[in-house]
């Protein structure tokens, strides 16, 4: 993780080269360098800068309270819902995120609860049931780590949960505000295309019967 001015970025900890980690090396607040044989990496984008051939892998870094967290690739780059969605907007949305861990039996929320927050797994699984009481039945999946769930905090006529959501393990969950996602998208509005496509699909896929797919 390295501080430049304004900002933190957080890149891979071992040189693209060889087996060298870069905290070896030499930094001087805009460009990272591999002490070993010189290559280097414009630290606000982990480009290479002269004799480097390769870039750096940059993960996203959430902020709470005065603590940051580096975030796996795998928890919104590889969110199904958010792929081939630009890193600027990637980043922007890692911003949103609050990282919150639940031990194993939580229910994140029941039907009637309202739908603020959209939510990636980032580890452990979450099962959903519907209906209310003694009559709930299984929703009919579980999710595994890198899934998106609580979809209807991005939709303007959907305030509440319709499920319940359980954490069958120990979880970890990447919240997103729901109204702040939607404005984000507003102002890149093919990613905001991008994902109501793939909203609609996964909304199909969850809903239409095994047997049917
Ligand atoms: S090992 Fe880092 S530049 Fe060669």
């Amino acid at each position: 993780v390295a501080h430049a001015g304004d900002r933190y970025f957080a890149y891979q900890a071992m040189c693209p080269h060889m087996e060298v980690p870069l905290e070896e090396g030499f930094y001087d607040a805009s460009v990272i360098t591999c002490h070993q044989h010189l290559w280097q990496w414009d630290v606000r984008t982990g480009a290479p800068v002269g004799l480097a051939e390769a870039p750096l892998e940059r993960y996203e870094l959430l902020e709470e309270e005065g603590v940051l967290y580096v975030v796996p690739a795998s928890a919104l780059a590889q969110a199904p819902l958010f792929t081939g969605i630009g890193p600027t907007t990637l980043e922007a949305i890692a911003r949103l995120a609050r990282r919150e861990t639940f031990d194993g039996g939580t229910v994140l929320y029941r039907p009637g609860d309202p739908a603020n927050d959209l939510c990636v797994l980032e580890s452990g699984r979450v099962q959903f049931t519907i209906g209310h009481d003694g009559r709930t039945s299984p929703a009919g999946f579980s999710l595994q780590s890198g899934e998106v769930f609580g979809w209807n905090a991005l939709l303007e006529d959907q305030p509440v949960r319709i499920a319940t959501a359980t954490c069958l393990e120990r979880s970890t969950v990447l919240m997103i505000g729901g109204r702040e996602l939607v404005r984000l998208f507003e102002e890149d509005p093919g990613a905001g295309y991008l994902v109501m496509r793939r909203l609609a699909s996964l909304i199909t896929h969850h809903l239409t019967p095994a047997g049917a797919r």
